[in-house]
C-alpha cells in the first residue's frame, strides 16, 4: 500500500522539489498540502502550492495555515532573497487555477489523521506552527498519525540563519519546542542541516532533471538557477555552483530510510536573543544525562547520508 503523506510547506524552491519528488514517487500517496508562512507570506505559500499542483496537473487539497509564529512577539520575516520575489525563483507562472480548500491546515491534518488512523505521515518542511496548532486542537493527534518527519534544525552542525539556528526552527522556536516535546506513536524524525547540506545539486544535475522530465524538470531547472545564484554568494569559495534542496531530503528519508544514518536523542529549542531558534541535540547514549534534555521524548536525528543515493532517487522519480 502506498504511504499517505501530507506535506506542510512554505514554497519555496526546495519545497517545490520536495512536493514534485513526493508526487512522482510510486510508493507515496500525497493526500494534501498544508501551507505556512516561512520562505514567503502564507497567502503566497498557498498560491504557490496550488501553482505547483497545476504544474503537476493534480487536484491535491491545499489548505492554508498560520501566517505568524505560534509563540513570541515576533513579526515574521521572509526569505525572498533566497527564493525570489514570488518564492519560486521569479519564474513567471499563471495565477493559481483554483481556490484553496476551505479547511484550515490544522483542521485538515486532524481530519485526515482521523479518517486514516495510523496511516498518515506528516512531513513538515516549514516552520512548525501548523503542527503545534493541530496538537492543541486534537490531543489524540500524536497517536493518530503514523509518524512525523521534520526538515529543520541542526543537530551537530552550524545554522543557516545564525551560527546556531536553522531557518524553519528560527521562524518559530515556540511551535518547534511544542512539536519536539510531544510523544508520538513513533519517534519523530529530524532531517536537519547535518544531512541537507551534505547533498549538493549541481547545474548539470538540474539540467538532467529537465531532460528526464520536460514539465516538472524544466520548472525545477529554471527555479534552481535563482537558488543556485544565492548559494554561490553564500559559498563563494565553492569549486562549482550548486544548490541544496533541503526539503527533498525529508522525502528521500521516507522513500528509503536506509540511505541515512541516525542517532536517537533529545532536542531542546532556545528562545533567548543570541541563540534564538537553536536546536541543541543530546544523544540518548550520554552516561550522565541532563534532565532538561533526557526528560523529553526521543527523536531520531539523521546525521549522515549517502549523497549519491539521494540524487539517484530524485532522478529516478523524475524519469517516471
Ligand atoms: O533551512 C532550510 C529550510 O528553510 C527549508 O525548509 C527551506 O525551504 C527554508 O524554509
Ligand atoms: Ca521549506
Amino acid at each position: 500500500m502506498k504511504e499517505k503523506i501530507i506535506i506542510d510547506t512554505d514554497p519555496g524552491i526546495d519545497d517545490a522539489m520536495a512536493i514534485f519528488f513526493a508526487s512522482q514517487s510510486p510508493n507515496l500517496d500525497l493526500i494534501g498540502l498544508t501551507t505556512v508562512f516561512g520562505n514567503v507570506p502564507v497567502e503566497m505559500s498557498t498560491d504557490n502550492a496550488i501553482r505547483l499542483c497545476d504544474i503537476l496537473k493534480k487536484d491535491i487539497p491545499v489548505c492554508t495555515g498560520a501566517g505568524k509564529p505560534y509563540g513570541g512577539d515576533v513579526e515574521p520575516s521572509f526569505a525572498h532573497f533566497v527564493h525570489g520575489d514570488n518564492g519560486l525563483g521569479n519564474i513567471e507562472l499563471p495565477p493559481p487555477s483554483r481556490q484553496e480548500d476551505p479547511r484550515s491546515a490544522a483542521e485538515f491534518i486532524i481530519e485526515m489523521a482521523k479518517k486514516y488512523p495510523g496511516e498518515v505521515t506528516l512531513v513538515a518542511v516549514g516552520p512548525l506552527t501548523n503542527v503545534a496548532h493541530a496538537l492543541d486542537l486534537e490531543p489524540e493527534l500524536p497517536n493518530l498519525l503514523k509518524r512525523v518527519v521534520v526538515m529543520g534544525g541542526a543537530a551537530r552542525v552550524k545554522g543557516n540563519v545564525s551560527p546556531v539556528a536553522e531557518a524553519n526552527i528560527w521562524n518559530d522556536p515556540y511551535g518547534a519546542e511544542k512539536v519536539f516535546a510531544t510523544e508520538y506513536a513513533k519517534p519523530l524524525t529530524l532531517i536537519g542541516l547535518d544531512v541537507t547540506y551534505a547533498v549538493s545539486f549541481s547545474v548539470e544535475f538540474n539540467d538532467k532533471l529537465e531532460q528526464l522530465n520536460p514539465v516538472i524538470g524544466s520548472f525545477m531547472n529554471k527555479a534552481a538557477k535563482f537558488y543556485t545564484k544565492f548559494y554561490s554568494e553564500v559559498f563563494q569559495n565553492a569549486k562549482e555552483p550548486v544548490c541544496y534542496f533541503h526539503d527533498a531530503l525529508a522525502i528521500a528519508h521516507i522513500i528509503n530510510p536506509d540511505i541515512f544514518q541516525y542517532q536517537d536523542g533529545y532536542i531542546r529549542v532556545s528562545k533567548d536573543e543570541l541563540c534564538y531558534g537553536q536546536t541543541s541535540f543530546e544523544g540518548t547514549d550520554n552516561p550522565m544525562p541532563n534532565p532538561a534534555w533526557s526528560s523529553q521524548p526521543i527523536v531520531s536525528a539523521a546525521l549522515k547520508v549517502n549523497d549519491d543515493k539521494v540524487r539517484d532517487l530524485i532522478q529516478e522519480a523524475y524519469s517516471l
